[in-house]
């Protein structure tokens, strides 16, 4: 693959640094704990890193409150450890790509005190606007001043005012800071909200309730998200890091739940983000009707030369081991053959090599503030058997039943399953570039063609099924009929990747 389209072509994979692995035995992940298990990702066949926020912070929301951009949390490291990181994966073909959250700030960033100027300011509480952390307020009085500033998230989060200029300036520092450091590109914190209607005005109601954006911020979103504004701000963006050498990425988590505005946030296909997370996917079902018809739309309404970015769990969504395939090991492993075998980027979360569920999280334990804990999907990487190779972790590691030692050993176990699926798609060209086409296919059978040469074909039901597609079994989720003619059968919950005979006697 060409080296600037390693982000189309690659495998990305997103670490939650202090759930990773732990270098110093204090229980929290730090940087030399990941640098340490490189191994691993290059094992895998990971392309590049995505490491959740890195950066000092009082961790009101673990690392999205940021205090300062330009150093390291002191529990996670240094920024010579980041240098080493970077070099260190370089060395192995990985690249590191870092959270940058420029919608606001920690409340303890210095700006706050000594640059109020920054934020968005109110004397009144002007709206009705509600923040997506307890929903109550977006506007909080600073006693101090007797004045209210917007906060979209925790009170500790004030929004930064991005009609000011300076604030553009300082975040061209920040970007430019880290990319002279070697990072290859970003992953933009709720990017579609940085622009606030001008005069503040309400949101409109009724408010219906059943809406994804009012399960998540307590309203619809009109005019406190979502403004042209954030466009033009991309294209600025999106111009000095194809300036940049080498070029690096913007990787956008746009929560927008309609396709066509969601899509908007790629402008004409090569002036805006590079990628773009496609939530709806996330949390849909896994259901052959649903994901397809979320696909169909996908390709539908990307522009031109636009690239699709899928992901099944997150630090957000918590693990498609459990949201996707409630537990079952099988269904998790059509999860990742789905993520992979789509025309587009696909971002694992650490641990779905591993079908990791969801961990259990005693109410005491919690650590989120967030109204609706998210602790379950961000429980420690377990490495072993055992303590998982973990002593006494910030967040509980109960389950070890799956883990990456255990299932190294095993070829038949998903973390294999994971590795020659990713191994197939370095193979295949046109796993990793084929146009995608729905192909007929059973009910609660998805199945596809990539370019002409291969299929992708899942069987999401609990009854077998036949489809009709003639290939070699390529790779397949019961690990038992690798390399055999496919003779049409799937049993629920078995997948495949074929090349198609048709090419195949053509070459
Ligand atoms: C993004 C992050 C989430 C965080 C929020 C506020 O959605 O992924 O973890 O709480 O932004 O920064
Ligand atoms: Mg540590």
């Amino acid at each position: 693959m060409s080296p600037h389209d390693w982000w189309r072509e690659g495998v990305l994979y997103q670490v939650y640094p202090r759930s990773f692995a732990d270098s110093d035995g204090d229980g929290i992940g730090d940087l030399r704990g990941l640098i340490g298990r490189l191994d691993h990702l290059e094992w895998l066949g990971i392309d590049g890193i995505w490491l959740s926020p890195i950066h000092p912070s009082p961790n009101e929301d673990w690392g999205y409150d940021v205090s300062d951009y330009l150093g390291v949390h002191p529990d996670l490291g240094t920024l010579a450890d980041v240098d080493e990181l970077i070099a260190a994966a370089g060395d192995r073909g990985i690249r590191v790509l870092l959270d940058l959250v420029p919608n606001h700030t920690s409340i303890e960033h210095r700006w706050f005190r000594e640059r109020p100027e920054l934020y968005l300011w109110a004397d009144e509480v002007p709206n009705n606007w509600r923040n997506a952390f307890d929903g109550e307020s977006s506007w909080t009085l600073d006693a101090e001043r007797g004045r209210y500033y917007l906060h979209t998230f925790a009170a500790g989060q004030p929004d930064l005012d991005w009609r000011n200029p300076a604030v553009h300036e300082e975040f061209r520092r920040i970007l430019r800071f880290w990319h002279e450091r070697g990072v290859a590109g970003f992953r933009l914190d709720v990017v579609n909200v940085l622009y606030k209607d001008p005069e503040l005005r309400d949101e409109p109601p009724p408010l219906p309730e059943d809406h994804p954006e009012v399960r998540r911020h307590g309203h619809r979103r009109v005019h406190s998200m979502n403004q042209p504004e954030t466009h033009e701000l991309l294209r600025e963006w999106r111009a000095l890091c194809d300036a940049s050498e080498p070029p690096c990425i913007l990787v956008g988590e746009t929560y927008v739940y309609e396709v066509p505005e969601w899509a908007a946030f790629y402008g004409r296909g090569n002036d805006q983000l590079h990628l773009s997370f496609e939530f709806q996917l996330t949390y849909s079902p896994l259901d052959a009707d649903a994901m397809s018809a979320v696909v169909a739309e996908v390709e539908r309404e990307l522009p031109a030369g636009a690239w699709p970015c899928w992901a099944g769990s997150s630090h957000d969504a918590g693990r498609l081991a459990t949201r996707w395939a409630d537990g079952d090991e099988r269904f998790a492993r059509c999860g990742l053959l789905i993520l992979l075998g789509l025309r587009g980027t696909p971002f694992l979360y650490y641990g779905d090599e591993l079908a990791l569920r969801e961990g259990h999280v005693a109410p005491e334990r919690r650590r989120d503030r967030a109204r609706t804990p998210r602790d379950a999907g961000r429980t420690p990487m377990p490495w072993e058997p055992g303590d998982g190779g973990w002593q006494d972790p910030w967040l509980p590691l109960e389950d070890t039943s799956r883990n990456v030692a255990d299932q190294r050993e095993d070829p038949a176990s998903t973390l294999c399953f994971t590795r020659d699926l990713i191994a197939t798609r370095r193979r295949l060209a046109d796993l990793r570039t084929g146009a995608y086409r729905p192909l007929a296919a059973p009910e609660d059978v998805w199945a596809w063609q990539r370019g002409e040469g291969c299929a992708v074909a899942v069987n999401l039901g609990s009854r077998r099924a036949r489809v009709d597609l003639q290939g070699l079994v390529e790779l397949s989720t019961d690990r038992t009929r690798e390399g055999e003619p496919f003779d049409g059968s799937l049993a629920g919950g078995e997948g495949v990747v074929l090349t198609l005979r048709r090419a195949r006697s053509r070459s």
